[in-house]
């Protein structure tokens, strides 16, 4: 049982499963969004519905950032409410990325993605900037952009975060939020490639 995860990484990684499964892997996956869920089913990989299958062994997905105790930014796909929900049901969550999403504090490249109820847009938006944050609605060719839970994104803008799960916590106490991109201590493994080589990071307590 595979979590399939949502962006460039992950949609890679759901081609070379599917080609697996066309050479006879037998696996079910749980999409983390409608886009993964539609090019898995293309590729002949069957689905499972997280209420069927309780627990999933792994989940393979990409991140943003990757701080070096293997803490995540997840969202600039806006699928990290789905993302997180998957990965908690894991055993294991697989990271996939470039060098280039490496950074020394979460919070580097300046964005904090959060999903907000729409009803709860004002709200939200007034309680991150009294937390510090440059709270933007996300749009989409001019439109606010909704996600798979009909929610909408606000993009945050953050300098380095040094307490992160603070931070996590303070944001999820406001009403109206739904999650946020960030992902501490969830991530078993992070897959690094730089050019043709790969590096396997392992979290250190794991
Ligand atoms: C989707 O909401 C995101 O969390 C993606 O998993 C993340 O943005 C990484 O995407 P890329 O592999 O496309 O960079």
């Amino acid at each position: 049982m595979v979590g399939l995860g949502t962006g460039r990484a992950a949609t890679a990684f759901v081609h070379a499963l599917g080609a697996a499964v066309k050479g006879g892997l037998r696996v079910r996956g749980v999409p983390t969004s409608q886009v993964t869920a539609d090019l898995a089913t293309q590729l002949g990989i069957l689905l499972a519905r997280l209420d069927e299958v309780g627990q999933i062994d792994v989940t393979f997905d990409g991140a943003d950032e990757v701080d070096p105790h293997l803490d995540l930014i997840k969202g600039y796909g806006g699928a990290m409410v789905r993302e997180k929900i998957v990965a908690a049901s894991s055993k294991r969550l697989i990271i996939l990325v470039g060098a280039g999403k490496l950074v020394p504090i979460v919070g580097s490249r300046g964005i904090l993605p959060v999903e907000v109820v729409p009803f709860g847009l004002p709200l939200c938006q007034r309680r991150l900037i009294e937390l510090g944050c440059r709270p933007i609605v996300r749009l989409v060719e001019g439109r606010p952009f909704v996600t798979d839970n009909g929610n909408q994104i606000l993009d945050c803008g953050i300098s380095p975060i040094p307490d992160p799960a603070a931070l996590e916590q303070s944001i999820l106490s406001i009403p109206g939020v739904v999650g946020t991109g960030l992902f501490i201590g969830m991530a078993d493994t992070v897959l690094v490639q730089d050019d043709e080589a790969v590096e396997v990071r392992h979290r250190a307590d794991r």
